[in-house]
């Protein structure tokens, strides 16, 4: 049995957890029909207009969000076989494993220890070593993001696709716009105790007709049934493909299964209700906590100064030193308050990259974050006794 923690990362399932709860029985109880149909498109519209993109599809979860975009974009021959794909060294597995499984070489980008991410320096610098780099699938870590105007326009500057992996980051903004606005396309996480729950369930976001088409038959088994119909004439027309008998079991493209439910869609939009509200609320529940992290020597605050709102997945810390960040660790479980490293640390150490990519690219500032650094949970509902707790663990150990 795991320790049950008097702060856990997630304490509820979902923001407003009772009427969640019950309007889900309700739903479930009286919906014609749970698989994909029209309350998984009535998300996807709501989710457009929320994020401020033009279309949405939504999958089974983020992970598979990544796997479609990399996919749809193979198969409109925008990224080959071989070519080599630029990811945020602190990400998480499911971000980098579909760039070597889809035949993609994956090049590790260091991340900047002050923000967690990838900023265009680092990319610049690692441009130096990767200048054939075809796209760069940056993380936005944990709500904070890099300079993400620079990186779009270095990108354009040097024909490289620039996505986001937004999944941790829902809800930050820039003085340019919203992260997860600025590339090609957009990953977003639904799953629990990420900024809103589907319980598991994800997103991608494009402004782009013909990748959101691609995306739409990616989804769903490489047919054409969740197109328009003028689209679906044109492919059929393109394939010769005039039974209408045959062309509902006709495959165009390399594709999964990773389409969501009518179930999960009817949580998303309840939960789209609530979640604009929530952001601020993360953002304060971080600067209060940020105050005794900068009374204490023995961390180093993190900077969001290029920032306009930070929608703060978590409370990260950033100790001086690996010793210390494995005593605050010790101190926050003997307190009872449960913690974790900064995603996962950096991808380039983890024993599945350095069996199946093994490359050699130097990653300091993921490797500090990886030593030095942990977080906590951080949500909406929040008690005084919470951060009573989180203030008693944070005093000075050096
Ligand atoms: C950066 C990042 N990308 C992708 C994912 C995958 O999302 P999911 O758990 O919904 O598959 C996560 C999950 O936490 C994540 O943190």
């Amino acid at each position: 049995m795991p320790p049950s923690f008097k702060l856990p990362l997630m304490r509820y399932a979902f923001l407003e957890e009772q009427s969640t709860r019950k309007a889900l029985a309700e739903f479930i109880l009286t919906a014609p029909r749970l698989s994909m149909d029209e309350q998984c498109r009535r998300f996807e519209e709501a989710f457009s207009q929320h994020q401020g993109r033009t279309y949405s599809v939504f999958v089974n979860s983020g992970a598979s969000a990544n796997l479609i975009l990399l996919q749809a974009l193979k198969n409109l021959g925008r990224l080959k076989t071989g070519d080599k794909i630029g990811f945020s060294a602190l990400t998480w597995s499911t971000n980098t494993m579909p760039i070597e499984q889809l035949g993609f070489v994956p090049v590790p980008v260091d991340c900047n220890p002050a923000t967690m991410n990838v900023h265009s320096a680092q990319l610049e610098d690692r441009l130096r070593q990767a200048p054939d780099m075809k796209a760069f699938f940056a993380t936005n870590v944990l709500g904070f993001t890099g300079d993400l105007n620079n990186i779009r326009q270095l990108c354009e500057q040097r024909g490289i696709i620039f996505l986001e992996d937004n999944c941790e980051s829902m809800g930050s903004e820039l003085p340019e716009g919203k992260a997860g606005n600025f590339g090609l396309a957009a990953t977003f996480s639904f799953f629990v105790a990420h900024h809103m729950s589907t319980i598991e369930g994800g997103m991608v976001c494009t402004d782009d007709p013909e990748l959101a088409e691609m995306l739409l038959i990616v989804r769903a088994n490489g047919w054409d049934r969740n197109l328009p119909a003028h689209r679906q004439q044109a492919l059929r027309q393109a394939h010769g493909i005039s039974s209408e008998f045959k062309s509902r079991y006709t495959f165009y493209h390399p594709a999964y299964n990773v389409r969501p439910t009518e179930i999960t869609a009817y949580l998303g939009l309840l939960q789209l209700q609530h979640v604009a509200s929530t952001y601020l609320r993360r953002q304060e529940n971080f600067q209060r906590v940020e105050k005794w992290v900068r009374s204490n020597p023995d961390f180093i605050p993190f900077d969001y100064s290029h920032m306009k709102l930070l929608s703060a997945f978590s409370l990260s810390f950033l100790c001086r030193s690996e010793e210390l960040r494995d005593a605050y660790v010790q101190r926050f479980i003997q307190n009872g308050i449960e913690v974790r490293p900064l995603i996962a640390g950096n991808m380039g150490a983890q024993p599945y990259y350095k069996k199946y990519i093994g490359t050699e690219y130097p990653l300091p500032g993921a490797d500090t974050l990886d030593r030095c650094g942990f977080y906590c949970g951080n949500f909406p509902t929040m008690t005084e006794e919470d951060f009573q707790l989180i203030a008693s663990s944070l005093q000075p150990i050096s």
